[in-house]
């Protein structure tokens, strides 16, 4: 029994620590203890931070940005992002519109918790990214989870849009290209979702954009750039770091309605303040800077999809389709279900898949459970050809070492 002191909120009660960080965690303390493992499990590219925005932070440490700067981001880096929205997406936002944080992820939890309230809901699309739904129930809020068909990556479709609405409905959250999914919307699609959210006025949007540049195949469109009359509903998030390879600089942001940007902005000032000065100073440098580079990753990504893809196909037991975004395969691992490993373990659920390719195959991967979507597995391809090729083949071989009960 814990000590009397020893009581966690009722706000954590449901909350779950991050299932990725759990995959990944082990798979490091497996390394550790001198196993070669290979992770797949990681969301972040393998590439360098561009050296022009290196230097950008060096020369504002050296130039004096070194201290506290307005919540909401400096003038510049809001200059920036007002510009990389327009040029974009189309989108027009003021500097009151306008918020810099750290990280995508904060930008999140402050758009939710400065807006739900005990029994408003959240439409999440899965398989979603692990956080919304842990972030809507640390705001207070009721995640309700929908579930589209596995045809064409799991797409929302208007309809199941339709049915999920109640008069508590208060956030549709959205995120194209998708972490896990890859699923990308044309314009079309978001332009027959914005009719339905139009016939209810109390649903915000929220666009989760951050895989807006890693992009192989169509075009990408904001929610709110498919429905500008919808704009002040929208909440439009981005970042640096799956753009510009800048994970660890932590540096997010976004626009929306000046009321929810100024809600967010108050609770950023008593929690974290501003963002890193050296992070702004290099995101500034990301924004304004050549995007040339971004060609090349996307080449070199494309690559890799694809090789993984085929040396996937070599297993029966894993069937996946080609995501046209964002660096992620999501396996559908069914058939693996209810097969033996050589240790006559019975593989019951995609968690257990997951723990037999790291033991067995020395590769980490995320089952599909912390996705709300099982029995799948996502398998990230960001890391060098060899690396990627010499996991494929591993998992390949793995399974083949599954046998009928
Ligand atoms: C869909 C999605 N949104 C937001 C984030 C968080 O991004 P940031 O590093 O800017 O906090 C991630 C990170 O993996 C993500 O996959």
């Amino acid at each position: 029994m814990s000590a009397p002191h020893a009581i966690l909120s009722n706000r954590l009660a449901a909350a779950r620590p991050s299932a990725t960080g759990a995959v990944s965690e082990l798979a490091r303390r497996l390394a550790a203890e001198g196993r070669s493992i290979i992770s797949l499990s990681e969301g972040e590219l393998d590439f360098d931070t561009p050296a022009h925005i290196q230097y950008a932070a060096i020369k504002g440490i050296i130039g004096g940005q070194t201290r506290y700067t307005s919540v909401g981001g400096t003038p510049a880096l809001k200059a920036a992002i007002q510009r990389k929205f327009r040029d974009d997406n189309d989108l027009d936002y003021q500097p009151s519109e306008i918020i810099a944080a750290t990280g995508a992820k904060q930008l999140l939890f402050n758009a939710l918790l400065a807006t739900l309230n005990q029994g408003d809901e959240a439409l999440v699309i899965a398989p979603f990214w692990v956080s919304y739904t842990e972030m809507v129930q640390i705001a207070d809020g009721t995640p309700v989870v929908i579930t589209p068909p596995a045809g064409d990556h799991f797409k929302l479709t208007p309809d199941l849009l339709a049915a999920h609405i109640t008069p508590n409905t208060r956030w549709l959250i959205l995120n194209a290209p998708c972490n896990p999914s890859g699923a990308l919307y044309s314009r079309e699609e978001l332009a027959a979702l914005a009719d339905v959210v139009r016939k209810h006025p109390r649903i915000l949007v929220l666009s989760d954009d951050i895989y807006e540049k890693i992009l192989y195949e169509g075009s990408f469109t904001s929610f709110a750039q498919a429905a500008p009359d919808l704009k002040d509903r929208v909440l439009t998030i981005n970042g640096v770091s799956k753009s510009h390879a800048m994970t660890g600089w932590r540096l997010g942001y976004a626009g929306g309605p000046a009321w929810l940007i100024k809600g967010m902005e108050l609770l950023q000032s008593q929690s974290t303040s501003n963002p890193s000065s050296v992070s702004q100073a290099a995101a500034t440098a990301a924004l304004d800077g050549p995007q040339e580079f971004l060609d090349d990753w996307r080449d070199r990504l494309r690559v890799r999809r694809d090789t993984a893809l085929s040396i996937l196909a070599q297993t029966p037991l894993l069937s996946i389709s080609r995501p046209p975004a964002a660096f992620y395969l999501f396996a559908d691992c069914g058939k693996a279900i209810g097969l033996r490993t050589p240790q006559g373990q019975v593989i019951g659920s995609d968690l257990d898949l997951a723990r037999y390719l790291l033991e067995e195959a020395g590769v980490a991967v995320v089952p599909g459970t912390a996705f709300g979507l099982a029995p799948y597995l996502r398998l990230a391809f960001a890391l060098s050809d060899e690396r990627l090729k010499l996991a494929c083949e591993r998992i390949v071989a793995a399974c083949g070492q599954l046998a009928k009960a």
